[in-house]
C-alpha cells in the first residue's frame, strides 16, 4: 500500500460505510496518517461526515446506489462501520477486485445476521454459546421458546443496540416479543433468534486485531479485556482492564482467535463474551470497532480506532494498555434538533477526565450523543470519575444555550 498525498492522484483512499461516532474516530485516525477519507451515511452531517474529506448520503442497503458510489470514488479500501449494508454488493466489489472490503465481504455478510454468525460459531467452530433456535413466524416462535424454556431472549436476526430485543419470562411474553421484534428489526423483518439466558457474572468485549507483522504475515493481537454494563441492550458504561481468572482470560482469547481467524482479513474485531468463573460463552462479534471500546481512547496507547486504522492499512499494531480507564455514555435526554450541551467545563474539571461530543444533528432521549472517559488508579476510581463527568454534561434545547 502506497501512502500518498490526500486529494492528489497518489492518495491512499478509504471509504467508510457508516459515519457515526465510532467512524468519526476512525476517520480522524486515518487523517493523521495522511489518508484521503470519504464518509458515507444515510443522513446528512453525520459525525464522521464532519471530519472526512468528502461526505455522501445514500441508502447503504441499496446495492445499486452503493456500487455506483464506490465506482465513482474508487477507494482502495471499503470499511463498513455499520451492519445494515448491501453485503452482496460488497461481495461483488471484492470479487471483481474493485476495492478491498474490510475485513472481508464474507465477514460483513455473516456478522450482519445473527443466524450467520451464530451458526458459524456454534455449529462450525464448536464454540460455547447460549442455547438457541430460529423462528420465522409466531407459531415457530412459540415452538422455539418451548424448546429453549424461560427465561429467554428474542432478538430480530438483523438488529443492533438492543433494538427489537425482549427478555421473556412467561408464555404471555411471547406474542408481544414477536410484535416488538417485527417492528424494530432491520431489512428482514420476519426472522428472530431465541436465546436461553446465560447467567453470567460479567460480560466483556475482547478487542482482537488482525494486523500485519514485520514479515508481512497477518497475526492476531489481543487487547486487555473490557468490562461493560448494558441497560436494555445498550452499553452505558465500560472499563478496561476487566479482572478475570487466568483460565477465563485464556479461554476468551482462544474463542476470539477462533472466530476472527475464520472471518479473516485485517482489522479490529469486538468479540462479545459472557463469563462465569472460568467459563466463557461466545455471544457475538463486530468486524469493526465496538462501542464499549470507546474506553480505549484513554486506556490504551493506541485506541481501538487507531488500531483499526493501522491494521487495515497493513501497518503493525501495539495493543498495550496504558493505564486503567473507563467510559460513560451521555444520552440526548431530549428529542430535539441542534441541541446544546451545558456543563462541559464542569465535566472536564473531573480529574483525569476527557469528553467526546459526537456532533449528531438530532438528539433523541436514548440516543448516544457523547461519551466521557477517565483514568484512575484502579477501575473503581476510573468508573466513578467517568460517570461523574458524564453526569455533569446536560443536553439542552439549543435556544437555551449560553452565547
Ligand atoms: N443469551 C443471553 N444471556 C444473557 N444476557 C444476554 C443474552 N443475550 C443478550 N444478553 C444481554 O443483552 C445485551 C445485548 O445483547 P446483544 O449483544 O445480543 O444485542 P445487540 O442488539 O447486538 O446489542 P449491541 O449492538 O449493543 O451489541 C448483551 O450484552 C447482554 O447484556
Ligand atoms: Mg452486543
Amino acid at each position: 500500500m502506497q501512502f500518498g498525498t490526500p486529494l492528489t492522484a497518489s492518495a491512499l483512499k478509504v471509504m467508510l460505510l457508516g459515519a457515526g461516532e465510532l467512524g468519526k474516530e476512525v476517520v480522524i485516525a486515518l487523517q493523521r496518517l495522511g489518508v484521503e477519507v470519504v464518509a458515507v451515511d444515510r443522513y446528512q452531517d453525520a459525525p464522521a461526515h464532519q471530519v472526512a474529506h468528502r461526505a455522501h448520503v445514500i441508502k447503504m442497503s441499496d446495492g445499486g446506489a452503493l456500487r455506483a458510489l464506490i465506482e465513482q470514488e474508487r477507494p482502495h479500501l471499503v470499511v463498513p462501520e455499520i451492519e445494515a449494508i448491501a453485503t452482496e454488493t460488497l461481495q461483488q466489489i471484492e470479487d471483481e477486485g474493485i476495492a478491498e472490503v474490510i475485513p472481508t465481504a464474507r465477514a460483513t455478510r455473516l456478522t450482519m445476521n445473527r443466524e450467520g454468525i451464530r451458526r458459524l460459531a456454534a455449529e462450525e467452530l464448536g464454540l460455547p454459546t447460549s442455547p438457541y433456535r430460529f423462528a420465522g413466524s409466531l407459531d415457530e416462535l412459540r415452538a422455539a421458546v418451548a424448546e429453549i424454556g424461560f427465561p429467554c431472549f428474542v432478538k430480530p436476526v438483523m438488529s443492533s443496540s438492543g433494538k427489537g430485543q425482549s427478555l421473556l419470562r412467561a408464555a404471555v411474553d411471547v406474542a408481544p416479543a414477536w410484535d416488538y421484534a417485527a417492528s424494530a428489526g432491520r431489512v428482514d423483518q420476519g426472522r428472530v433468534i431465541v436465546e436461553g439466558l446465560i447467567d453470567f457474572e460479567y460480560e466483556i468485549t475482547q478487542l482482537t486485531v488482525r494486523a500485519c507483522g514485520e514479515d508481512g504475515e497477518v497475526g492476531t493481537h489481543y487487547c486487555e479485556p473490557i468490562g461493560h454494563r448494558q441497560v436494555a441492550g445498550d452499553y452505558v458504561e465500560s472499563w478496561q482492564p476487566q479482572r478475570m481468572s487466568e483460565a477465563a482470560r485464556a479461554r476468551a482469547r482462544q474463542i476470539a482467535g477462533a472466530v476472527t481467524s475464520n472471518l479473516g482479513g485485517r482489522g479490529l474485531f469486538g468479540v462479545e463474551l459472557f463469563v462465569r468463573g472460568d467459563r466463557v460463552w461466545f455471544s457475538e462479534v463486530s468486524p469493526r470497532p465496538h462501542d464499549t471500546g470507546l474506553v480505549t481512547l484513554c486506556s490504551q496507547r493506541f485506541s481501538e480506532f487507531e488500531l483499526h486504522a493501522r491494521a487495515i492499512l497493513g501497518l503493525p499494531v501495539d495493543v498495550g494498555l496504558r493505564e486503567p480507564g473507563a467510559s460513560a455514555v451521555i444520552y440526548g435526554g431530549i428529542d430535539a434538533h441542534g441541541i446544546a450541551f451545558e456543563g462541559v467545563a464542569e465535566a472536564l474539571a473531573v480529574p483525569r477526565s476527557d469528553l467526546r461530543l459526537f456532533g449528531k444533528p438530532e438528539a433523541f432521549v436514548k440516543r448516544r450523543m457523547g461519551v466521557a472517559t477517565a483514568n484512575g488508579g484502579d477501575i473503581d476510581e476510573a468508573r466513578a470519575r467517568a460517570r461523574e463527568a458524564a453526569s455533569r454534561v446536560r443536553p439542552v434545547p439549543a435556544s437555551a444555550a449560553d452565547r
